[in-house]
């Protein structure tokens, strides 16, 4: 199987729940708040939409959502940016994991066979299908967080390309791996890439930074994990406050910024900060 492009990673349903976790609430508690039916909200965890406009701005203000992005996804018309301009080659490489789809990225100087690979992806298999013909080399791997969907293909790649240097958030447990904490900066070649510590999602997660030596000032890519996506933010599953922290912090990048998560298509943060339904 061969993805070409990522669907979202949350509908409309999925971001109702992560919210309500986020508030520490359930759907009755919801329901009596916002005066909606509480099987209405119960539908709308399995994908089934039947909200009236009014109803809509209800749960976006109870929630402490932003109404214009929950009705973007709601209508299945959530903006996505054109991603142009970045001082080098990005290839986004999707890869089925379960039911859903998770990413991995190769970036490249344009016309170049060596690259710089972000996380590993959900299928070794397909991983090597989706692989950029012209990349032939690795400088280094960096694992944003240690979760089967997002480091599978791991030991393959090591097994293809020899001994790449690899970096992974502390406190991860991958194989052969060096932590790297937040601030950590690299140059590898002419790319540079700065650490974010973020945790949140998971215990050990790291977002990374890279910009181009050869183009200081010019747009950088964000490759956020499961911490932001085009539309949602990742499920905290440790603790909702922290990674509500680190989504603040990632905002706070330059709006032209490109961002290349976890899950989901490609976004900026500009986007993000205008339509994210977690972002006021
Ligand atoms: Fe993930």
């Amino acid at each position: 199987m061969v993805i070409e492009h990522a669907p979202l990673e949350d509908e409309l349903g999925d971001v109702l729940e992560k919210a309500m976790r986020c508030a520490g609430i359930g759907e009755d508690e919801l329901a009596a708040r916002v005066e909606v039916a509480a099987d209405k909200i119960r539908d709308a965890f399995d994908y089934r939409y039947d909200f009236t406009a009014e109803e809509m701005s209800r749960l976006a203000e109870g929630l402490g959502l932003n109404e214009i992005g929950l009705n973007a996804l709601a209508s299945g018309r959530y903006p996505l940016p054109e991603i142009g301009g970045l001082p080098f080659c990005l290839y986004p490489l999707r890869t089925p994991h379960g039911i859903g789809v998770a990413n991995a990225y190769v970036i490249a100087e344009c016309g170049s066979q060596r690259g710089v690979l972000f996380d590993t992806g959900g299928d070794v298999e397909v991983l090597r299908r989706v692989w950029p013909t012209g990349i032939r080399r690795l400088d280094a791997v960096f694992i944003t967080h240690p979760e089967t969907e997002h480091l599978a293909g791991l030991a393959d790649v090591q097994r293809r390309f020899g001994p790449v240097p690899v970096f992974g958030p502390a406190g991860a447990a991958i194989a052969g791996a060096t932590s790297v904490q937040e601030g950590s900066r690299f140059e590898i070649g002419r790319f540079v890439v700065e650490t974010l510590a973020t945790p949140g999602h998971a215990e050990a997660h790291n977002c990374y930074v890279v910009r181009s030596s050869g183009a200081p000032t010019g747009r950088a890519l964000l490759v956020s994990g499961d911490i932001l996506f085009a539309g949602s933010i990742g499920g905290a599953y440790f603790c909702s406050e922290r990674l509500k922290k680190h989504v603040t912090r990632l905002l706070a990048l330059p709006e032209d910024t490109a961002v290349a998560p976890g899950h989901g298509p490609l976004t900026t943060i500009g986007n993000e900060r205008r339509f994210n339904p977690f972002v006021l």
